[in-house]
């Protein structure tokens, strides 16, 4: 899609449509009031009347011409103060995704005055995440992105940074939804290689052979039950000097979790494609960082296997030795992404890098305690932990912190038999005893392990959101990037 910054005003831009907001119980402002007096009063007539407040994500669609545009978008923007690069993000997704539902070639937003420039960044962003839809294998799509996207406002730098990370997020998001046959550990690791190449990422996939020589036993183990066979993948990008401390990003990559011997439930199964979610959001950020040239060593790691029944399927009390000599109890082949990631994580530390940060698809337990859209964060420092969390929460991705208590964890993941077993006692605090797991393969190096089950795949639209992946994360760990002092 091509974005362009305008300086014409609203009623002297040529365009199919226009997007101008409304905060909610504030008078009209700029391009709204300019609008609302083109119409005579269309505006204030809509608000008076009830028929439009300017909550969050409310739209009001006017058909009728205004200066040289077609039609406007009046898109509600929420309470001013609480107004922030987050609420930018969605609030102009939200009226991109509204004006995708139709073909349009030109469309001109008009919200931006004077926003600080990670707002102007977050609104471009969010404008090409909402007109992007799940809609990959449909004749009939359901959304059709803009020939052209106009912008009002902002610097060029704020738009060119936009676009990169709204393209980072459709590319992950793109990754996540493309059906288990479509993408698999092989063809995962093809795409990442593409990515690599057109973003001079350094590239390198370890096959089965290798993986065996590097003593990945736990992943290997997973993969078994398929016949698709496993990679991991590191993407690397050096913006700093060779020997300055490397932030390591690990992604889970089971690119179909069918939960293996115990196996999961029809319903549970359904949108299990989303199981590479973790993966995914590693490539759109090494994307993203590598795009916007951050002066940072990253290092992105994804462990890519299918979860299944196969007949050399790894089975219940099986003992597995992952590549730091720990040996693991399998009670659970559904518990399979912790697996993933011991190796993963294990090999993060024998590279020696500085901070870790892992995402994963791992515990419908931090579904159940922090719902859809919240992702859940636990650690082993708190400092880098706060770290993580204040650049979720300066660009918007909600994420709550919880408890690693090590008097009250620790014991429920001993096993009789080798040291560690894949599963806490019963089912409590599920999210809590899989990052108890994980701890067990990260020695001292401050680690931040995110867990997104809920908010990397929907069910359902959201106002700013069609269903399916919805890439969230990739702004968090691009700001982390750009937050970098290690
Ligand atoms: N991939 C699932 C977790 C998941 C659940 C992701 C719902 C997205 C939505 C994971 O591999 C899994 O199956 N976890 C089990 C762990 C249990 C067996 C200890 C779970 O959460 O039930
Ligand atoms: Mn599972
Ligand atoms: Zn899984």
């Amino acid at each position: 899609m091509q974005i362009q910054r305008i300086q014409s005003s609203v009623t002297q831009t040529d365009a199919d449509a226009i997007v101008v907001g409304v905060f909610e119980a504030t008078p009209l402002s700029g391009a709204a009031a300019e609008v609302d007096a083109a119409l005579g009063g269309a505006i204030r007539g809509l608000i008076e009347r009830k028929e439009f407040t300017g909550r969050s994500y409310e739209t009001a669609s006017l058909l009728v011409g205004v200066g040289r545009a077609r039609q406007s978008l009046v898109i509600g923007l929420g309470k001013k103060d609480r107004f922030d690069a987050g609420a930018a993000f969605r609030c102009s997704a939200a009226a991109a995704r509204y004006l995708a539902g139709k073909p349009r070639a030109n469309v001109a937003f008009f919200l931006d005055e004077g926003w600080p420039a990670e707002s102007t960044e977050s609104g471009v962003c969010g404008a090409l995440v909402g007109c992007t839809g799940q809609d990959l294998y449909r004749a009939d799509k359901s959304r059709h992105p803009f020939e052209k996207l106009l912008w009002s406002g902002g610097s060029e730098a704020a738009l060119a940074s936009g676009r990169i990370l709204g393209e980072s997020v459709n590319l992950t998001r793109r990754l996540v939804n493309e059906p288990a046959d479509v993408i698999y550990p092989e063809t995962f690791a093809k795409r990442a290689a593409e990515v690599a190449a057109q973003n001079e990422l350094q590239f390198e996939v370890w096959d089965e052979q290798r993986l065996e020589t590097e003593r990945c036993g736990a992943m290997l183990a997973v993969a078994k039950g398929s016949n698709r066979p496993a990679r991991l993948v590191v993407l690397r990008h050096q913006g700093a000097a060779p020997d300055a401390p490397t932030l390591a990003i690990v992604g889970k990559g089971v690119t179909f979790d069918s939960g293996g011997l115990s196996l999961k439930t029809p319903d549970g199964m359904l949108t299990m494609k989303c199981d590479k979610a973790g993966a995914s959001t590693m490539v759109g950020a090494m994307q993203a960082i590598a795009q916007l040239k951050l002066p940072i060593n990253v290092v992105g790691l994804a462990g890519l296997v299918e979860n299944m029944t196969g007949p050399a399927a790894m089975k219940l009390g099986d003992v597995l030795r992952a590549r730091n000599g720990r040996t693991i109890e399998v009670h659970n082949t559904d518990a399979e992404g912790r697996l993933v990631l011991a190796d993963l994580l294990s090999l993060a530390v024998d590279l020696g890098v500085s901070k870790i940060i892992d995402l994963a698809t791992l515990t419908g337990a931090c579904v159940v305690a922090l719902g859809t859209e919240v992702a859940g964060v636990m650690t082993n420092q708190q400092a880098w932990c706060n770290s993580v969390i204040g650049a979720a929460r300066k660009v918007g991705e909600p994420i709550w912190q919880l408890p690693m208590y090590p008097e009250i964890y620790d014991e429920q993941i001993k096993s009789e038999v080798a040291d560690i077993k894949n599963v806490g006692d019963g089912r409590w605090g599920g999210a809590i005893t899989a990052a108890k797991f994980l701890e067990q393969f990260v020695g001292t190096t401050p680690w931040a392990h995110i867990d997104i089950a809920g908010p990397a795949f929907r069910d359902k639209a959201k106002p700013w959101c069609d269903g399916g992946a919805s890439g969230q994360f990739v702004r968090t760990l691009v700001e982390v990037a750009r937050q970098w002092q290690p």
